[in-house]
């Protein structure tokens, strides 16, 4: 369709023009000033795949004192390292609802990256959203709402940053299923095709929110948008996300989906990772050299060049890295303390790669609170929950104990073994240790027995004190690891609980009138076949709690604490109440096509427009409490207009010669001393002396619509993140949260907004604008959460003034607060107390 947009948008927006980053960009220009064409290409590009210590390893320009950057994973703790936390998945973190959770976990990664002397934190991932419920990757990122996803990664970014390390929102954009996802020489990756405003309301969300943090890199994804590469689609580099979002960082290419040297260029590419070309360990590149040759030959403007290298350069004095950074002391390429400098090259100097750096500190404790925290009681019959430590207990299921090969056995945790702490894939860490739920059972209960297997014994009888806990889990994870079958997304494994979990409930349930369900999974699951039998008494989702497995689930079951998580995505009595187009893109011939016709309405949002009442909605989950929520107060803070004051003008940024420099500032260096393999920037001289031939006598074509004049912006833009008045605050809304049971607690506050009825576009009956929670309440005590309600949160993204519109001013919102998205109690009417 026309409104499928991928239109050319050209030059690239020259970083630099937000307030907040003029000073770094003032250095950056500086230092940039002095480098010479093959310093610059360098530094925006990596040294090849396995050519260091770190997962990407861009150039260095060490006569002026820029370092290599060390790029490393993964969004929830580090990857291949030693002596590190192993913290709970974004989706339990998003399950928590809790920001001071989300923001502590951000400082304590931070911490722990920088002290592994890592310059670039590969997370947070707030793409894929969630989209297709059998996506593989869905529990790297907050949970399948733009809000909870926006919330999360912005929380993250600033306590990453926060520490010095730049982080990375990944992965741009739509990037909602692992299959197909990459192009290679058999066939391009698939094409997302979606409309401009679900890509405003929904997947931008997040970005947006993200650069509004500041946030310092972005990932753009393996797949295509709209028919053309996200590593080289102008339109949402150049167009919506330098421009309109106003991002002053640098965008790096995910692993080998860089598919070209001068269109990624200037399509807005700042940096190729890991460097290599078509096929990787070739030592080819479609930079490094090849972008020196581009430079000189005139096919690539000068001025692109210094932007890229400029906003690579401001990124590390904007987190302050100028100034005692550590260099890396670990490696993602072995547990050895000694090894090959460079493993990808044949013949490689060998030295120190290990320092088994302790950066743990106190972390772990922030890592059991959020799984804790994270732990959504779905069902609770009877006030089964919580037990006695002195009760019977049985327990079931492989997932109850740890992986007998070992906790890391299974490299990347591609495997699906024991106890279920993470995914598996490039978004995960070696477990330090794991605290396994039989490990913390069995130190506090005293009458125990456990049946470490997924078929129910035969013959077992029991007695009617005996209270089962029946431990099941799903998994899934990235694409280039097959689990059990599962390519990344759950293909062979539905949306069932694996390993025969459906049936292990149900025998446990026809002998034993008690039954706990413990729940390890990476999202939605069918519940279908046990839930509603009479002896499943209580169901608790523990989600992905990394290393903090055992005490966190304790702390729950024997009533130490009472859960206070809540579900981040909806979950369906069967597959099919959900959109087809939800479904898995499998392989086609060309090109492989998912288009997003559900339009706004994936998760709760479809149900509700579909009148469709789900097993478990969105928001959903129990306490042992209970909560009233009264005194609500509303108030207009800042008055709306339909359409958003004038954005401010973009401020100045460097001045960029355009001059071509001279081809000796490509050469080879003499007698410089080559690592096979490796990537470099520098040219033979013969072939630097030609390419400056070429542009001395002709011109490159450009692509269509390319005109090296820079734009003023789109009236949506203006600061990072957007239009700053998207985000003056319209409401405020206070509730008293009051605990009217008899356990203490922690109340979630969601607030949702309902557009007025009438208006000119179809709306999602309610969206999630803002949540709070409350600190453990005891007994009969109150506290009092606001939740905040801005501009853009009221408006809808009109594709034809390309704005965010108020679509009625003045007229009937509603804002609705509760405990979860069909438990609103409380509505405020804008236009009443407003
Ligand atoms: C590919 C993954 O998609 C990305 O998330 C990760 O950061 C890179 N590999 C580097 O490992």
């Amino acid at each position: 369709p026309a409104s499928y947009v991928a239109a050319p948008y050209y030059p690239t927006p020259h970083g630099g023009w937000v307030a907040d980053w003029s000073e770094s960009y003032r250095k950056a220009a500086l230092l940039i000033a002095n480098m010479t064409l093959a310093e610059k290409t360098n530094i925006t590009c990596g040294s090849g795949y396995d050519m260091g210590r770190c997962v990407g390893n861009s150039g260095s320009a060490l006569r002026l004192g820029l370092p290599q950057l060390c790029l490393q994973d993964s969004a929830l703790g580090l990857r291949n390292s030693d002596h590190n936390t192993a913290f709970p998945a974004g989706i339990t973190v998003g399950a928590t609802w809790d920001k001071s959770l989300m923001y502590a976990r951000g400082v304590a990664l931070g911490a722990e990256f920088r002290g592994k002397g890592i310059n670039v934190f590969l997370g947070p991932t707030v793409g894929p959203m969630g989209r297709k419920p059998r996506g593989g990757r869905n529990w790297e990122g907050f949970g399948a709402d733009p809000v909870l996803q926006a919330v999360g990664g912005a929380l993250t970014i600033q306590g990453v940053q926060g520490q010095g390390v730049i982080a990375t929102i990944k992965h741009y954009i739509l990037n909602e299923q692992e299959m197909y996802r990459m192009y290679s020489i058999v066939q391009p990756g698939y094409s997302s095709n979606i409309d401009d405003r679900t890509l405003h309301e929904l997947y931008l969300w997040p970005f947006a929110e993200g650069i509004k943090a500041g946030v310092g890199s972005v990932m753009a994804a393996y797949n295509a948008v709209n028919g053309s590469a996200c590593s080289q689609n102008s339109y949402l580099l150049n167009g919506i996300l330098k421009d309109e979002l106003g991002f002053q960082g640098f965008v790096m290419s995910d692993w080998l989906a860089q598919i070209s040297g001068v269109p990624s260029t200037l399509a807005g590419l700042d940096m190729s990772m890991p460097g290599d070309g078509l096929v990787p360990l070739l030592g080819d590149s479609y930079w490094m050299y090849e972008l020196s040759r581009a430079v000189l030959n005139g096919s690539v403007p000068v001025d692109r060049l210094n932007d890229m290298a400029t906003r690579i350069v401001a990124a590390w004095y904007q987190m302050g890295q100028d100034k005692d950074y550590p260099p890396p002391n670990f490696s993602t390429n072995t547990q050895d303390a000694t090894g090959p400098l460079y493993p990808g090259a044949l013949f490689s100097p060998s030295g120190i790669v290990n320092e088994f750096v302790d950066v743990q500190d106190g972390h772990a404790i922030v890592a059991r609170n959020i799984s804790r925290d994270a732990i959504t009681m779905l069902k609770n019959v009877n006030n089964t929950l919580p037990l006695s430590t002195n009760s019977s207990l049985k327990i079931f299921g492989t997932d109850a104990q740890k992986n007998p090969n070992g906790i890391n056995s299974c490299s990347d945790q591609g495997c699906d073994q024991g106890t279920l702490g993470m995914g598996w894939g490039s978004g995960t860490a070696r477990y330090p240790y794991l605290d396994s739920p039989m490990d913390a059972i069995s130190s506090r209960a005293s009458n125990v027995k456990y049946y470490n297997t997924d078929t129910l014994p035969s013959g077992l009888t029991a007695s009617s004190s005996d209270i089962a806990l029946v431990f099941i889990n799903a998994d899934s994870g990235e694409n280039y690891i097959t689990v059990e079958g599962n390519p990344g997304d759950r293909t062979t494994a539905g949306l069932n609980a694996w390993h025969n979990g459906d049936a292990l409930v149900k025998d446990a349930a026809a002998i034993y009138s008690t039954v706990i369900v413990i729940v390890h999974t990476v999202g939605p699951i069918l519940l279908e076949e046990w839930i509603d039998l009479p002896s499943v008494k209580a169901v608790l989702f523990a989600h992905l709690p990394g290393q903090e497995a055992g005490q966190s689930l304790t702390s729950v079951l024997f009533g130490d604490v009472s859960p206070s998580g809540h579900l981040p995505y909806t979950i369906p009595h069967n597959e099919s109440e959900y959109p087809a187009s939800v479904g898995l893109v499998y392989f086609e011939l060309g090109q492989p096509q998912d288009t997003y016709t559900e339009g706004l309405y994936i998760d709760y949002r479809y149900f509700n427009a579909h009148s469709i009442k789900p097993r478990y909605a969105f928001g959903h989950g129990l306490s042992y409490t209970t909560f009233s929520f009264s005194n609500t107060e509303i108030t207009a803070v800042t008055p709306l207009t339909s359409t958003p004051p004038a954005r401010p003008a973009k401020g100045s940024t460097p001045t960029y010669s355009t001059t071509i420099p001279p081809a000796s500032e490509a050469y080879w260096p003499a007698g410089f001393n080559r690592i096979w393999r490796y990537l470099y920037s520098w040219l033979e001289k013969s072939d630097a002396d030609a390419a400056a031939a070429v542009a001395s006598t002709s011109s490159y074509a450009y692509p269509a619509g390319y005109i090296n004049i820079q734009k003023p912006g789109p009236p949506a833009g203006g600061a990072q993140g957007g239009n700053p008045t998207l985000w003056d605050i319209a409401y405020t809304i206070s509730v008293t949260v009051t605990n009217t049971g008899n356990f203490s607690g922690r109340a979630v506050a969601q607030g949702y907004v309902q557009f007025p009825v009438g208006i000119a576009y179809d709306t999602p009956v309610i969206q999630l604008r803002d949540f709070a929670k409350t600190n453990t309440l005891a007994r009969g005590e109150s506290e009092v959460l606001t939740l905040n309600f801005t501009r853009k949160d009221l408006s809808v993204w009109d594709t034809v003034q390309q704005n965010w519109v108020v679509p009625s001013v003045g007229g009937n919102y509603t804002i609705w607060i509760g405990e979860a998205s069909d438990a609103l109690t409380l509505g405020c009417y804008t236009a009443s107390l407003g």
